[in-house]
């Protein structure tokens, strides 16, 4: 392939989940070089990638003395920086600026006028879109209106880095592509990567790699309000594929939804996944997290598809099965990043995640 033959590609939060997928499919595609800043404040150096290629600057993207060595010679820049998630942008909202909101304005600001530079590709998040229900819910569109009231810090600043690529791009011609994505699960997503971030949520970081380690440790998979809330899972390579697309066709100052287009619910998933993982323990029913507005949602896929060409190949069930597969591989440096935090897990695990 080379799609992204002899392109020089700055990937922000590039040792991520996200990002360190990005990365080796950007280098599996004829990438020239790619740069990657990260501060490792959710992330494990091992998600790095080992090619002559790529070079890591390790720091946070709204520090100077980083931006200093950033200049002017990307063709692309992707930024998948975040203070992630939800829960530590409740404990932590100072934090969560500071690595979310403020990561974009810098890195906006000291991008404006680079002239090598055609797509600048954001990631954005669907939750800041979909509409809070519980009753059935209709695919959410790039159009769907933007509400005032968030659950937490989080994301308001993703959406606050979408207002940032919206000004940039009209006052500077910054090419700002917006992507937001749907739920994102597969390899590399490494339980407990990074440093505490104030709540069990560092190392229960999401449902689908929490119920899959769970599942493996035959134990109960906790179902919060039953497990009825819906959620569109879509697999980290193919969201890796989508944010290529939106960088190769995407028009700057437009946003793309990165979406399987599938809605299941999360008890759904626990089934799946105890089948997969021959889980003898059933499922615990749990209260609903009091936080957490957020019922049924799934995002559209159309514009993406007619835009882009992007439309998502991986199944949940594949998915799911490659997924428990490389957690079984990586079991050893999974649990070793789940231990870091054990003596706060041990103090907070009352908490639920
Ligand atoms: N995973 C999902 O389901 C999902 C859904 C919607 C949107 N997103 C977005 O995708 C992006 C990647 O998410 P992810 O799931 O891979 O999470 P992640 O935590 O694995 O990745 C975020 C990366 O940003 C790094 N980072 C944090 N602060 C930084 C800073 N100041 N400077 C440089 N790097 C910094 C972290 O160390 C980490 O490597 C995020 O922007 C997130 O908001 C993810």
């Amino acid at each position: 392939m080379s799609r992204f033959n002899q392109q020089r590609v700055l990937v922000v939060g590039g040792a991520g989940f996200v990002g360190s997928t990005l990365c080796h499919a950007l280098l599996n595609t004829g990438a020239a070089a790619v740069t990657i800043v990260d501060n490792l404040l959710s992330a494990d150096r091992s998600n790095l990638p080992d090619d002559a290629r790529a070079a890591f600057i390790e720091g946070s993207s709204a520090d100077d003395a980083v931006l200093a060595k950033l200049r002017d010679e990307f063709d692309v820049i992707f930024h998948l920086a975040t203070y992630h998630g939800n829960q530590s942008s409740i404990a932590d909202p100072i934090a969560d600026h500071a690595n979310n909101s403020f990561t974009t304005l810098k890195l906006c600001e000291h991008v404006k006028n680079f002239h090598t530079l055609k797509k600048l590709v954001y990631s954005s998040a669907g939750c800041t879109v979909a509409e809070k229900t519980f009753d059935d819910a209709s695919a959410t569109d790039e159009t769907a209106p933007v509400s005032l009231y968030h659950d937490s810090p989080y994301q308001i600043s993703k959406i606050i880095g979408e207002f940032y690529g919206n000004y940039y791009f009209r006052r500077h011609r910054l090419p700002f592509v917006k992507a937001r994505f749907q739920n994102v699960y597969g390899q590399r997503e490494i339980l407990g990567a990074g440093e505490w971030r104030g709540t069990p949520a560092t190392v229960w970081r999401n449902v689908t790699p929490t119920f899959i380690w769970k599942a493996l440790h035959h134990e109960a998979l906790p179902l919060e309000n039953g497990g009825q809330a819906t959620r569109d899972f879509i697999y980290a390579e193919d969201v890796a594929e989508g944010l290529m697309a939106c960088a190769l066709k995407g028009k700057p100052g437009e946003v793309y939804n990165i979406a399987s287009g599938v809605e299941t619910s999360i008890k759904d998933l626990a089934d799946s996944i105890n089948r997969l993982t021959e889980n003898p323990a059933p499922p615990i029913i749990e209260p609903a997290r009091p936080w957490d507005r957020s019922g049924k949602r799934f995002g559209s896929t159309e514009k993406a598809k007619r835009e882009l060409g992007f439309k998502a190949g991986v199944g949940l069930e594949e998915g799911l099965r490659r997924t428990i597969e490389w957690t079984k591989d990586n079991r050893q440096l999974i649990q070793g990043c789940i231990d870091r935090h054990r003596h706060f897990l041990d103090s907070k695990e009352s908490r639920r995640a």
